[in-house]
């Protein structure tokens, strides 16, 4: 598939190896390609340009962007280019203020999440929450000693998410579909939790498990 993520950083960089180390054509957008510069000299099949061109190119999209400016980033790559098509959002609402005691602050409440208003804003695409509640460096095939980790997924459109489910299996995850948008309420605050280790104790290397009988 042909992927367009909007995105420079960490999230961006090891999902787009992910998707080009399982057969997959990339290109990575930014408002200022040429930081990836670096990036492209190591990875010389993919692509680079700006959020528009990524997202004109993608058949799937990636946003992984900082979440405050998630809706900028989606109106600069183009609305008409997202029409129809699955977005993976890796994005959490994170406020610009430190967290309290290892727990992040958010800008938004347990009645709208950042996705939801993503999807209202832009609603011909079909956003998937994904890949949110673990760091970056374990979201391309993890190893964990207790097995797969769980990703937990939701969004409106049933397809998408069977296409979102196919690349977590591809990367090493099962999936825990929690069904619509608003389950974005819940998997958004993930990310919360699954920091507190890492700022109270500096371990950043867990994953998150569903177990069922
Ligand atoms: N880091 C992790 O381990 C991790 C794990 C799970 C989820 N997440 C979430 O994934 C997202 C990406 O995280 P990250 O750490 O890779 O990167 P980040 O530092 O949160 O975001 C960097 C990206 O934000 C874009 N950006 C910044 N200001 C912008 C603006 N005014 N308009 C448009 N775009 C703007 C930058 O675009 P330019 O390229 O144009 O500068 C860059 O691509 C975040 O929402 C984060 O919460 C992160």
């Amino acid at each position: 598939m042909k992927i367009g993520i909007l995105g420079s950083g960490d999230v961006a960089k090891t999902l787009a190896g992910g998707f080009l180390k399982h057969g997959h054509q990339v290109m990575v957008g930014s408002r200022t390609p040429e930081k990836l510069a670096g990036w492209a000299a190591q990875n010389p099949v993919a692509s680079t340009g700006s959020f528009d061109a990524a997202a004109a190119y993608g058949e799937l999209i990636v946003l992984a962007v900082k979440g405050k400016v998630a809706a900028q980033a989606l109106r600069l790559a183009g609305a008409g280019n997202l029409l129809g098509k699955t977005v993976i959002d890796a994005t959490n609402p994170i406020e610009d203020a430190a967290p309290v005691n290892g727990v992040l602050r958010y800008f938004t409440t347990f009645d709208e999440s950042l996705m939801e208003d993503l999807q209202r804003r832009f609603e011909g695409a079909h956003f998937v929450k994904a890949f949110n509640s673990v760091g970056a460096a374990s979201m391309v095939n993890p190893q964990f000693k207790d097995g797969k980790p769980t990703m937990f997924i939701c969004g409106n459109d049933e397809p998408a998410k069977k296409v979102v489910s196919g690349i977590l299996d591809q990367f090493g995850w099962e999936t825990a579909d929690m069904g619509k948008v608003e389950a974005s309420r819940a998997i958004e605050p993930l990310c919360m939790l699954w920091c507190i280790p890492g700022f109270t104790r500096n371990q950043w290397t867990h994953a998150f498990k569903l177990l069922t009988q």
